[in-house]
């Protein structure tokens, strides 16, 4: 999807369901999320000062989250940033294809946990900033 720019990317504020004993927060596709999950994965154990992501996805949704302690996340859609510093287990970023993310400052102990909409397919990838703005037309 090439036409997307980072307003269609939002913070959703997830359900939380306090209880003394500990709190929950459930997230189901289709319902606290606009699509179905096909994956889920997660990051954890990133050295401190270490970066991932630099790419963007044709196709991909995905919903990220700060599991346990926290992380930046950086959208860019060829002609606008966005930093958002994830701290909190019931917020979730909604990523949209089309959209470069950049991630790192991630606390020790930090968890980053992903929802997606699709099985991995490495062509989904775009790795590379100019064939992104490419991609995006600009
Ligand atoms: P990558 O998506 O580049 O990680 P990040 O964006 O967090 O820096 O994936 C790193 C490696 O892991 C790459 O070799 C592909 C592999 N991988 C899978 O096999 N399945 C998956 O679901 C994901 C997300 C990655």
């Amino acid at each position: 999807m090439t036409s997307t720019t980072i307003d269609d990317c939002q913070i959703i504020d997830l359900r939380k369901i306090h209880d003394p004993r500990g709190n929950l927060t459930p997230i189901e596709g289709g319902i606290d999320i606009p699509f179905d999950i096909k994956r889920v994965y997660y990051l954890y154990d990133v050295p401190g000062g270490e970066s991932r992501g630099a790419h963007a996805h044709k196709q991909l949704y995905q919903l990220i989250v700060a599991a346990s302690g926290s992380f930046t996340v950086t959208l860019d859609d060829g002609r606008e940033k966005k930093s958002y510093h994830l701290n909190r287990s019931y917020y979730g970023l909604l990523v949209v294809p089309g959209i470069w993310r950049d991630l790192d400052d991630f606390s020790s102990g930090a968890v980053l946990l992903c929802l997606a909409s699709e099985h991995y397919e490495a062509g989904d990838y775009i790795r590379d900033y100019k064939e992104f703005l490419e991609y995006k037309s600009l």
